[in-house]
């Protein structure tokens, strides 16, 4: 194993054992919730909008450390964004913020929580990795 991915290693675990903003907002403007159904582990997402800009996100879940740490990353990432920008996220910007190379069959993993966002909070309703399978 390389220096670099030693360090992104223990940077997954450190945002699995102590998740940013994990829990729950109260009033949220979306919320949804999914699960990979090859596994049962979930991730769902809050978000509250103001003047079309992401003015807090909070998720919750419980699963894999690639599937809580790339949840705890999107919603660091996407926190202050105006809902346009955060809508460009895709499956490339999620892999890379990762920064470790994701096998074929954690794909799905990585991007439950990208998942959520499109599919449930924004209706675009597409599981980004599905080409992966
Ligand atoms: Fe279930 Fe990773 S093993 S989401």
């Amino acid at each position: 194993m390389g220096v670099d991915e030693q360090f992104y290693r223990e940077y997954i675990l450190d945002h699995y054992k102590n998740p940013r903003n994990f829990g729950h907002i109260e009033h949220p403007t979306y919320t949804h919730e999914e699960d990979n159904p090859l596994c049962g582990d979930v991730v769902g997402i809050d978000l509250l909008v103001k003047d079309g800009v992401v003015d807090d996100i909070k998720f919750h879940g419980r699963g894999c450390a690639i599937s809580q740490a790339s949840a705890s990353l999107l919603t660091e990432r996407i926190k202050g964004m105006s809902l346009d920008e955060a809508r460009t996220i895709g499956k490339e910007d999620v892999l890379s913020e990762l920064g470790i190379d994701i096998s074929p069959a954690r794909i799905k993993c990585a991007l439950l929580s990208l998942k959520v966002l499109k599919a449930g909070a924004w209706g675009l309703g597409e599981w980004p990795g599905e080409e992966e399978e």
